[in-house]
C-alpha cells in the first residue's frame, strides 16, 4: 500500500540543521492550524503553543538544552501542557476545579502536546520543512518557565525546532515489527534474540556508515548507554511539575 502521505511518514528523519530562511508568518501559522486540528483528549485542546523569537530566549534554550543549533532554526516552538486556560473557563463558571489538578489532566495535556508536536512535524515535512522534537527542555523546566512566564497548571513539555533543512541524514532503521506489534497480548516474539541481533546489525551498519556523527554502536549499546546519563539530571522534574499546582503523587 501507498499513498503520498505514507511515503511523506516513512522518509522522516529528525533535522538538525538549517539555512538561514526564517519561516514565514503563514507557514508559522499553517503549522499551528495543522496542530490544532489533531486529535485532542476530551475535546479540551489543552496546552499551548509558544512561538520563541526572542534570540537571548533562543541562546538561554540552547544552554538548557545543548543544542545550540536551535538558535540557527527558521522558526522555533515551546508546546506547554496548559490546564490555566481551562481553569480560567471553569472559574468563571464557579465549577470546582481540582479535577484540573489531577494526574489524569496532566497526563492529557502531555498526549495533546505530543500528538499536535508530530503534526507539526508531518505537516512540515509535507511543506519541504525538516524539524527536530526537542524534550531536552526538560532539562530546566524551573528556568523555562520563568523565562515564559508560565502560571500555574502549565508545564514546558516539548521545544520544536523547524525550518528549511541544510542537511539530508539516512533515515533510521526502526526496529522489525515482532519486536513492538503484538497480537491480543503483550508477547515477545519467541526468536526475540535472533530478531534483536539482526536489528543490532542493522543499527550497527547505519551508525556507522551515516553521512555524519559515524559511531561504533548497536542498538542494544545506544539503550544500555542511555541508562549511563547523570541521574540527577531532571531528578527534580515532579517537584516543578508540583510547583505547577498538578498533583501527580
Ligand atoms: C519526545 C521526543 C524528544 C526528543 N528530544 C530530542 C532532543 O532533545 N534533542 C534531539 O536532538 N532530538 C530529540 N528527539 C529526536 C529523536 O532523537 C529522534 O526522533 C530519534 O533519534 C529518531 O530519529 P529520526 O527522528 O531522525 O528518525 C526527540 C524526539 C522525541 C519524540
Amino acid at each position: 500500500m501507498s499513498n503520498d502521505l505514507l511515503t511523506l511518514l516513512k522518509q522522516h528523519r529528525s533535522i538538525r540543521q538549517f539555512t538561514d530562511q526564517p519561516l514565514t508568518a503563514a507557514e508559522t501559522n499553517t503549522l499551528v492550524t495543522a496542530a490544532q486540528h489533531a486529535a485532542t483528549s476530551t475535546f479540551a485542546q489543552q496546552y499551548s503553543i509558544i512561538s520563541i523569537t526572542d534570540p537571548a530566549i533562543k541562546h538561554t534554550l540552547g544552554n538548557i538544552t545543548g543544542h545550540h543549533w536551535l538558535e540557527k532554526s527558521g522558526h522555533y516552538f515551546i508546546l506547554v501542557a496548559d490546564q490555566h486556560r481551562n481553569l480560567q473557563i471553569a472559574q468563571k463558571a464557579h465549577a470546582d476545579t481540582a479535577i484540573l489538578r489531577s494526574f489524569d489532566k496532566f497526563m492529557a495535556s502531555t498526549f495533546d502536546v505530543a500528538i499536535a508536536a508530530e503534526a507539526i512535524v508531518t505537516a512540515g515535512e509535507s511543506m519541504g520543512l525538516g524539524s527536530t522534537i526537542m524534550g531536552s527542555i526538560l532539562n530546566d523546566t524551573r528556568q523555562i518557565i520563568k523565562l515564559l512566564d508560565l502560571p500555574e497548571l502549565t508545564f514546558p513539555l516539548l521545544g520544536l525546532a523547524i525550518g528549511h533543512p541544510a542537511e539530508q541524514p539516512e533515515l533510521k532503521p526502526r526496529m522489525p515489527q515482532p519486536l513492538m506489534h503484538f497480537s491480543n497480548q503483550y508477547a515477545l516474539s519467541a526468536d526475540f534474540d535472533s530478531q534483536l541481533t539482526a536489528y543490532d546489525e542493522q543499527t550497527a551498519d547505519y551508525y556507522a556508515h551515516r553521512n555524519s556523527h559515524l559511531k561504533k554502536i548497536t542498538f542494544s549499546q545506544h539503550i544500555v548507554q542511555e541508562l549511563q546519563r547523570d541521574p540527577k539530571l531532571r531528578a527534580e522534574l515532579i517537584q516543578v511539575i508540583k510547583q505547577q499546582g498538578f498533583n501527580v503523587d
